[in-house]
């Protein structure tokens, strides 16, 4: 047994960019200018970006070197070869549609297949999964365990789908679904990972109904490591084994590639079986690109297949995991209560509970994540009233379910050092907590608020 309890960073840094240290006056300045909305900060008056851990990755040096030899021919791209040989060793699809992101991949699959009045279902469709098959006309059925909906629940797998749900859904519905789906792990429910047993069970239950089986997987490897981590009978596999039986169990998958193949733009879509493949190849070309390199340089192909074999490594998941783990306790050691327990990529604040003397209508969430900012320079993202939460015309408002900070952490990109120094930080303002105010609502856009937003903090 090793003497070490220290989980530390398992690579060495060779490339670097400062870090901006801002005083809180000048954040103060900034957070005003911004309207009190942190997506209108630039980026340079930030020092923990936590927005989000899509695409935020640094790469590596193997990552670095395959961009400089990759093929960027317009068709028949070796770096696409090279692509399609990693993701059919690892999904055993033969059949790989590359793609600029996830979305376009969900909206090639949408478009290509789905019909109004369908109805997908899945644990929890992320936001631009829903999106793209509300526009088609179609519905997204989330049946995530309810465990998944308690952020109190240290339910091991709070991203299992509900296999009862599923089976009456299944049954009732059979003609119009089109696909039927899991996301690993579920980033809508907290990062939180589905059970290899839940991924056959969902598997049987689509097969036994003839629906075909797609997974968004775009943080599949995590999802697997926590199998491995938490499932009885799967601590002596590889992770590499348990990825593969997860993707044998369904009849494709797509991935953000921005999330777990360690890059910062790309994904895929790969399927089992060729009968949608023209007509998902057709729509490729008219708005992505050539199928060889569908909408990315030939270098990101490269970058994909090295990223996806890296992500791979044991050492770099246990660190991973360890990152959220940490965060998470150490909010918890301090009183500031976070959804349970902690998920693969993010740790999320309950807001609600931590600032019960600001009522949702104030954005609780909202104005802790704006105070993080003053206090650290952190830059979260409120999963909350500003974001789902509805205003009629008559001045009525419905809060949303939750009000939660989500803190995303980049991929190999902070130390142990910047999470201590957040840590150390905190402290204060948790003292002064009750001192926070709520914010007031001054422009309300018409789509997707909490991009645009503007807020004024109230006086009192
Ligand atoms: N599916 C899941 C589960 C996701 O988390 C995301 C993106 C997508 C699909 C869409 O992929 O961004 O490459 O088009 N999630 C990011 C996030 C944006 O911050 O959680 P994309």
């Amino acid at each position: 047994m090793s003497e070490h309890r220290t989980i530390i960073e398992p690579f060495k840094i060779k490339t670097v960019e400062p870090l901006a240290m801002l005083a809180r006056s000048e954040r103060e300045l900034h957070l005003e200018t911004a309207g009190y909305n942190l997506f209108s900060l630039p980026s340079r008056v930030v020092t923990f970006d936590f927005l989000t851990d899509s695409g935020t990755t640094a790469m590596s040096a193997a990552q670095w070197a395959a961009m400089l030899v990759a093929d960027e021919s317009y068709a028949g791209s070796r770096s696409f070869t090279r692509l399609e040989t990693v993701v059919r060793d690892l999904t055993g699809c033969p059949h790989i549609i590359p793609t600029h992101q996830g979305r376009a991949a969900e909206r090639l699959l949408c478009q290509a297949l789905v019909k109004p009045g369908m109805k997908i279902p899945s644990n929890n469709h992320f936001d631009t999964t829903r999106a793209n098959i509300e526009f088609v006309g179609a519905e997204a059925v989330d049946l995530v365990i309810p465990e998944g909906r308690d952020p109190n629940s240290r339910h091991p797998f709070k991203g299992n789908i509900d296999l009862k749900r599923l089976e009456g859904f299944l049954q009732q519905n059979q003609g119009s679904i089109p696909f039927g789906m899991i996301t690993i792990t579920n980033n809508t429910g907290g990062g939180q990972p589905v059970s290899l047993q839940n991924i056959r069970e969902v598997a049987k239950l689509y097969k036994q109904f003839g629906i075909t089986f797609i997974i968004d997987c775009c943080r599949f490897a995590e999802n697997a490591y926590f199998i491995k981590l938490r499932e009885p009978g799967q601590r002596d596999r590889s992770v590499r084994a348990i990825a593969e039986e997860i993707f044998s169990l369904a009849d494709g998958c797509y991935m953000s590639a921005k999330k777990d193949a360690l890059v910062n733009i790309g994904g895929f879509i790969a399927l089992k079986n060729e009968d949608w493949i023209e007509r998902l190849r057709a729509l490729l070309i008219l708005t992505e690109g050539f199928p060889t390199y569908g909408g990315l340089a030939a270098r990101d192909l490269e970058a994909m297949a090295v990223g996806l074999d890296e992500v791979l490594d044991e050492r770099y998941l246990e660190y991973r995991l360890a990152v959220t783990r940490y965060m998470a306790e150490g909010f918890n050691k301090l009183g500031i209560p976070t959804v349970q327990p902690p998920g693969g990529h993010a740790v999320y604040i309950d807001a609600k509970s931590f600032l019960p003397h600001i009522p949702p209508r104030q954005f609780p969430g909202q104005a802790l994540a704006c105070e993080l900012y003053l206090a650290e320079g952190i830059r979260g993202c409120e999963i909350g009233s500003v974001m789902f939460g509805t205003f009629h015309k008559e001045g009525g408002f419905i809060p949303a379910a939750m009000e939660l900070v989500r803190l995303a952490f980049p991929r190999r990109v902070y130390t142990q050092s910047h999470f201590d120094y957040i840590l150390e930080g905190m402290a204060e303002l948790v003292a002064n907590k009750n001192a926070l105010k709520g914010l007031e609502l001054v422009y309300d856009p018409p789509f997707l608020r909490h991009f645009t937003a503007k807020f004024k903090p109230l006086a009192s």
